[in-house]
């Protein structure tokens, strides 16, 4: 299976920490907070894989990274996205790296405190299709929130006003080849963007998405209040670092 790692887009809601530079190369405790979901991919076996930056400093990827010896990577793929076109086109620019292989997808703004590897392998068993991961949280308006009807997800709702259950789909995300062609189907969204669960919402259609909750913790770090927990989560528990 192959990684890829989301770290495009601008940052505004870190404004201005981001005016001048990539909200992923900002610190989150001890580390840059894009070493966190490096860490979490190859931590759980996932050793081929892509970056795609973008914004301000794109540049300072390679610097920090290189080719990825400080992980155990003898490489690692860089792309870059223009402008802020969300999710699902950052994703796009990834498709002749994942050359029609299985995919685990993760948001270069996700903190995780335990390995992935179980979802990783039940993914590699799984004949077709996605698997999202959830997590119960205080805040579900902020995230994709799952509905359930007679204990199956019938569809994610985009930060939904009233969330209709208190769990977030976090920022990890595994996916069969047919991503692509579904991602060629999509519309922008209200908010000017290509949403992740519109595609995640076409797999739910087809009857093709298994899910797991989360064990451990889980923060993105995407704004000032998430920023600053997700830095004390890692603070108190030394989670994260290379297995
Ligand atoms: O953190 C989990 C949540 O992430 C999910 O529950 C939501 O369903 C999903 O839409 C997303 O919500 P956010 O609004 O918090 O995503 P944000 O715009 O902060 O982007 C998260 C990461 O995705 C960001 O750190 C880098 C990557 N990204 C985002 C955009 C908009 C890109 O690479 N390119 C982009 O254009």
């Amino acid at each position: 299976m192959k990684g890829i790692v989301l770290a495009g887009g601008l940052g505004t809601r870190l404004y201005p920490l981001t005016k001048v530079t990539n909200k992923h190369l900002l610190p989150v405790y001890d580390k840059p907070m894009i070493y966190y979901p490096i860490i979490a991919l190859v931590n759980a076996g996932i050793k081929d894989i892509m970056v795609v930056t973008g914004g301000n400093n794109a540049g300072d990827f390679l610097k920090l990274l290189g080719n990825g010896k400080e992980f155990g990577l003898q490489h690692i793929n860089y792309t870059y996205q223009a402008g802020e076109g969300g999710i699902a086109e950052a994703l796009n620019l990834a498709a002749f790296f994942a050359d029609n292989e299985k995919i685990c997808v993760i948001l270069g703004d996700n903190i995780i405190e335990k390995n992935i590897v179980n979802a990783v392998q039940a993914f590699e068993q799984q004949e077709k299709g996605a698997k999202i991961i959830l997590k119960e949280v205080l805040d579900p308006d902020r995230f994709g929130v799952p509905v359930f009807e007679d204990g199956k997800i019938v569809k994610i709702e985009e930060k939904p006003k009233l969330p209709k259950s208190p769990y977030a789909v976090i920022g990890i995300y595994f996916y069969d080849a047919k991503i692509f062609d579904i991602i060629k189907t999509l519309r922008p969204s209200d908010r000017g963007e290509m949403e992740i669960s519109d595609v995640n919402n076409a797999y739910i259609d087809m009857g093709e998405m298994t899910y797991e909750v989360l064990e451990g913790w889980w923060s993105d770090a995407g704004t000032f209040d998430s920023l600053v927990h997700a830095t004390n989560l890692v603070a108190m528990t030394g989670a994260n670092n290379l297995s």
